[in-house]
């Protein structure tokens, strides 16, 4: 089901600015039994995207009338939500006024095996790297090429790909945030020259604090996750994976994980 400006229709004006210069954001949201338990957080990153890239921000409540038609009933789905600039005439100076583009598209729950979530997964380095551009860094903005190429690099031999900028400092998966334990202290790189601010990503680090587990950005290179007391990725859909092994040598699990998960389900009412 999608609805494109309050409308149900999978057509979009062929001159959509999202279309051709990928100008936009767009959210992507776990929907559990019709409502979606991260939204006022997902509106923030949201909101902060608009104002980053100039968009006008979109009107909260009605977003939230749109989307929660959309998931009515929905036991468990997935709700992509995307706001682009909208039409505009040839070029890319944006035009004025911009009248934005609301794309809201329901899909079903993404059926991962157990054994992800519970025994871990896999993980190679990428050879695609991120370019790095503090303006653009944290916000979930449609320009995702080099995620594209990076997820080109495996087929189903691996789960996941791990991402490094230009300059070889880790950023984060494909898909996920990334949090390695050393010496009893969570680590994440910090998101300020590329990568996504995950929502996940910041229900770890607070809750972390909250429960007592020491936790905190750090710049990290390739070679800092060959010595680790335990690995796992975020993201909203999700949750919390393990890594098993990187680059094909194995990674120990760490007691964290479970831990986490279940302060963030207690706390937030998100899914284990
Ligand atoms: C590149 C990238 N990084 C991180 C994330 C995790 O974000 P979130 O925790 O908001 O799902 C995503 C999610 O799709 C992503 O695409």
């Amino acid at each position: 089901m999608v609805l494109v400006n309050g409308v149900a229709t999978d057509r979009l004006a062929v001159d959509d600015r999202g279309l051709h210069y990928g100008d936009g954001l767009f959210e992507t949201l776990a929907i559990l039994d019709g409502h979606a338990p991260l939204w006022s957080r997902h509106m923030a990153r949201l909101h902060r995207g608009c104002r980053a890239l100039g968009i006008a921000t979109p009107d909260t409540d009605a977003l939230h009338d749109e989307a929660f038609h959309l998931c009515a009933g929905r036991p468990r789905a997935v709700l992509k939500l995307l706001i682009t600039r909208g039409s505009g005439r040839r070029g890319y100076r944006p035009p004025e006024p911009a009248v934005p583009t609301r794309i809201l598209m329901l899909g079903d729950w993404p059926a991962h095996p157990p054994a992800w979530h519970d025994e871990g997964i896999d993980v190679r380095t990428c050879d695609m790297r991120l370019s790095r551009n503090p303006v653009l860094a944290g916000h979930k903005h449609l320009n995702r090429l080099e995620q594209v190429l990076a997820r080109a690099e495996w087929g189903d031999e691996f789960q996941e790909g791990l991402m490094l900028d230009i300059d070889g400092w880790v950023v984060e998966g494909t898909m996920s945030n990334l949090f390695v334990v050393k010496d009893g202290t969570l680590l994440t790189p910090p998101i300020d020259q590329c990568g996504v601010a995950g929502i996940m990503r910041g229900l770890v680090m607070e809750t972390a604090q909250a429960i007592g587990i020491p936790c905190e950005e750090r710049n990290l290179r390739r070679e800092d996750l060959d010595r680790t007391e335990g690995m796992f990725l975020s993201n909203t859909l999700i949750g919390l994976w393990p890594l098993r092994s990187l680059d094909g040598r194995p990674t120990p699990r760490h007691g964290c994980v479970p831990v986490l998960r279940s302060a963030i389900h207690e706390r937030h009412g998100v899914p284990q």
